[in-house]
């Protein structure tokens, strides 16, 4: 496994794999690895012959400075993972090299952006678009993986994609949840034990209001439910939760079970932010 930390080293790299004609898999990442991302990981392993992951904790798409601050950091963890799974080449950039200076561009995905973490997390998604931007640029895979853990990211990037006409496939994959059906994220390990018990609501709200959708219950009712039972756990706030469609994250009025839809949710646990999404397919 190489490490390599600037764009003119992984052009040497690049140029080798492009001349014996081999397929480059891209999973960018912050970090702090866990199985979920290591997901995205086994699947560009099965689907390239070369495998890169970059880690980079980027500061633009923080909206909250102590989160950026507090962003855990396992460098050396993260390495011992990627090499069991045989990743070929790790891309760990400076701040300074990937922001030479301040971008003057800013990116605005419009109504895709107005609501859920767009409207929760002003310039996050700005944040986003130009540091993938910046790493498709860098990397120049064939196909990029990303996590549906980040349900409205997945759609950002898309439609980045296509407005840009960027020469890259890009493939979800289903969210890695812990035995007790919380997604990971790298953010868990800030919980303490009892924010970590209390964060169990995400997932069971989530359920709870898909069940409830499906035997004919009203959204409206079912959110109103869900509020409340946010209320009753002192450690948890809930942000939103929102019944949306799962491509343009329009927000739906009422449940139409022949419509796709997702749930979504987002909410502090003491300090720390946790989202989750369920998907209801018709
Ligand atoms: P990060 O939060 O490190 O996540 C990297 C990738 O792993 C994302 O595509 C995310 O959706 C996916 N992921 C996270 N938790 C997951 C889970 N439980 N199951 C499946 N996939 C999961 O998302 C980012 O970093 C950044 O915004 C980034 C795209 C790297 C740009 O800076």
């Amino acid at each position: 496994m190489q490490v390599v930390h600037t764009g003119a080293d992984w052009n040497k790299y690049w140029l080798e794999s492009i001349k014996s004609d081999k397929s480059i898999g891209f999973v960018p990442t912050m970090g702090a690895l866990h199985e979920g991302h290591l997901d995205l990981v086994r699947k560009a392993q099965a689907e390239s012959e070369i495998v890169v992951v970059s880690i980079f904790v980027n500061p633009t798409q923080f909206n909250n400075k102590e989160d950026f601050n507090n962003y855990p950091s396992t460098i050396d963890e993260d390495l011992d993972k990627l090499k069991n799974e045989n990743v070929d080449f790790v891309f760990i950039p400076s701040t300074d090299s990937v922001y030479i200076e301040q971008p003057k561009l800013s990116i605005n995905f419009g109504d895709l952006e107005m609501v859920l973490e767009g409207a929760f997390r002003p310039g996050h998604f700005n944040g986003v678009g130009i540091v993938v931007s910046k790493l498709f640029n860098i990397i120049k895979p064939h196909k990029a993986f990303f996590g549906q853990k980040d349900l409205q990211q997945t759609g950002i990037i898309r439609r980045l994609v296509k407005d840009l006409s960027m020469d890259v496939q890009l493939e979800i994959v289903p969210t890695r949840r812990e035995e007790d059906g919380l997604a990971m994220s790298s953010r868990n390990v800030r919980l303490s034990a009892e924010e970590r018990e209390q964060a169990l609501i995400l997932i069971d709200s989530l359920t709870k209001a898909k069940e409830e959708l499906l035997t004919g219950k009203a959204w409206f009712e079912v959110q109103n439910q869900i509020k409340c039972d946010f209320e009753e756990m002192p450690l948890a706030s809930l942000e939103y939760f929102e019944l949306i469609h799962p491509e343009s994250f329009a927000s739906y009025r009422e449940f139409d079970a022949s419509q796709k839809s997702s749930i979504c949710v987002a909410a502090y646990l003491g300090k720390i932010r946790l989202i989750d999404n369920l998907p209801i397919i018709p």
